[in-house]
């Protein structure tokens, strides 16, 4: 991998939680790595009033914090900390902007040789226009010849029409190719791995459809609350934070079409096919199909965990939604008629994402099985953690007779190099550096993932009478989302933090 050219990056929301948990650590593991440009700065902008050397003070603690959880090497932090500079902004002000400017032209003379520049919005979506408009405009006198790449964090808006109008807005300003919208999951190796198993296995593609496949499950779980993000959390919930961008983008990489390159068009096109073929659940639907819950006090491993009423930044009266699940259909002729259970859910007994291919069972049972026990493979592909891929299958238990036991076969991911995965963070920050959008969703994409989301959001607005159902902290979410399983005797898997096991209560 080669180091990128010599730029900077300037990060609005910088003294924001997203700053000092994933982008600093990711910016500095890449630094360690060699590569960061050999000359970059670090511009943090926010309306907090800090110093640059207070500035430089967090981000040391920060890599100190957040680092040490994977390992990083900590010991070139003096020279990483040394580029970071501060600017406090009123993002209403535009004298604010022309001084920023400044700031940035400063900054260039020493290091981005073109006038390479990164703008990363780690704001609220609502501040997305006002500062794209002012630096996009002319007025900065750095070199010119170089790039100006915008990163959205997401939400990218909070719906089908402020997607729309945001999507509008930014192509006035600037170009589709300067534009990076961010969801993370991309970025994960993992993630990344559902196209390797899938492309480069001949075994796994013929039985990729509606004829093998009985229901596909995807479970993105996690054992933390809302933290300190009760106020963004409130305006948000699982539908927006979870289920648009996340869960869907698995979705359509684990549907989509096998793509004619690995260019990033030539994948976005294939997901963007996946999104055009969901079915928009009808609104009258809505309240059998998708179930959301909320989770209530209890006590896990023996300490109290409060409801998310009582979570800083929340009403108490509140019908944010920190769980859903849902079922729906891919209308294409590969996927008519399976049925895709999708669901999410803060403080879950344990934090774990993972796709479950469920094989349809074999046509003629010869042998008999012990009665609850359900024939048919499973192929799990675990995103997090322990990372890896497990297959599900019969055996005969040895003895007289056809005993026949549920065996699995697993890979883990760490079996395969000495080596730490890249962060998700650290993985995407590389691209924008090397301008390569294929792990970034583009605005089709986008648009038409909000599209799908629509009428739950028209129906949970225009009914205040769909239930949000209560779930005690440290379960796996409300009774009623079991309901949504079609099929005698069958029920979601219940993943524990190692791939192999599975179990209602894991082992912790
Ligand atoms: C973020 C959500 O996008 O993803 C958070 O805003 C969530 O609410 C997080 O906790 C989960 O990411 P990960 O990588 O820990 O699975």
């Amino acid at each position: 991998m080669e180091r990128p050219d010599n730029l900077i990056i300037v990060i609005f929301g910088a003294t924001g939680d997203l700053t000092y948990r994933k982008l600093v650590p990711a910016l500095y593991s890449l630094n360690t790595q060699k590569l960061m440009p050999e000359k970059f700065a670090l511009l943090g902008v926010g309306r907090s009033e800090l110093t640059s050397a207070d500035f430089r003070k967090k981000i040391e603690e920060s890599i100190v914090t957040h680092s040490k959880e994977i390992g990083y090497n900590i010991t070139y932090m003096p020279d990483f900390t040394a580029q970071a500079e501060y600017f406090k902004i009123d993002y209403a002000s535009g004298s604010d902007f022309k001084k920023l400017r400044s700031v940035i032209e400063a900054l260039c003379k020493n290091n981005c040789l073109k006038g390479n520049l990164i703008f990363y919005l780690a704001t609220p979506p609502s501040l997305y226009e006002e500062i794209t408009t002012p630096l996009s405009q002319s007025g900065l006198e750095v070199p010119s010849d170089g790039f100006r790449r915008f990163i959205f964090e997401k939400p990218f808006g909070y719906d089908l029409e402020s997607s729309r109008k945001l999507n509008n807005t930014l192509h006035e300003l600037i170009q589709e190719d300067q534009i990076f919208r961010m969801d993370h999951y991309l970025g994960k190796e993992s993630v990344q791995n559902l196209l390797v198993t899938r492309f480069a296995n001949g075994i796994f593609e013929p039985l990729w459809n509606r004829n093998y496949i009985h229901r596909i499950e995807i479970t993105s779980a996690e054992s933390l609350g809302v933290e300190e993000r009760g106020g963004y959390y409130e305006s948000s919930g699982a539908l927006r934070d979870m289920v648009q961008n996340h869960l869907l983008q698995i979705t359509g990489l684990t549907a989509m079409e096998p793509p004619s390159s690995l260019e990033a068009d030539a994948i976005r096109n294939e997901v963007l096919k996946v999104f055009q073929s969901l079915e928009r659940i009808k609104e009258e639907d809505v309240e059998s199909r998708v179930i959301r819950g909320q989770y209530t006090a209890s006590r896990i491993r023996g300490e109290d965990v409060q409801g998310y009423r009582n979570e800083k930044g929340v009403d108490i009266n509140s019908k944010t939604e920190t769980y859903v699940a849902m079922k729906f259909f891919i209308n294409n002729w590969r996927w008519s008629g399976v049925p895709f259970y999708i669901r999410t859910g803060k403080r879950m007994p344990t934090r774990v994402t993972e796709v479950v291919i469920h094989f349809k069972q074999s046509p003629h049972h010869l042998f008999e099985r012990e009665p609850g026990t359900l024939a048919g493979n499973q192929l799990i592909i675990r995103i997090q953690p322990d990372e890896g891929i497990l297959l599900k299958f019969d055996m005969k238990e040895p003895g007289s007779g056809f005993n026949i036991k549920n065996v699995n076969m697993d890979f883990h991911y760490t079996d395969l190099a000495d080596i730490k995965i890249p962060s998700a963070y650290e993985r995407l920050l590389y691209d924008v550096m090397s301008g390569d959008q294929t792990l970034f969703s583009r605005d089709d994409e986008v648009e038409t993932a909000w599209k799908f989301i629509e009428p739950i959001q028209r129906a949970w607005k225009n009914n205040p009478s769909i239930k949000v159902y209560g779930y005690p902290a440290g379960t796996w979410g409300p009774e009623p989302s079991n309901s949504l399983i079609e099929g005698e005797g069958l029920t979601w898997r219940y993943p524990c933090k190692n791939l192999a096991d599975e179990e209602i209560y894991c082992e912790l």
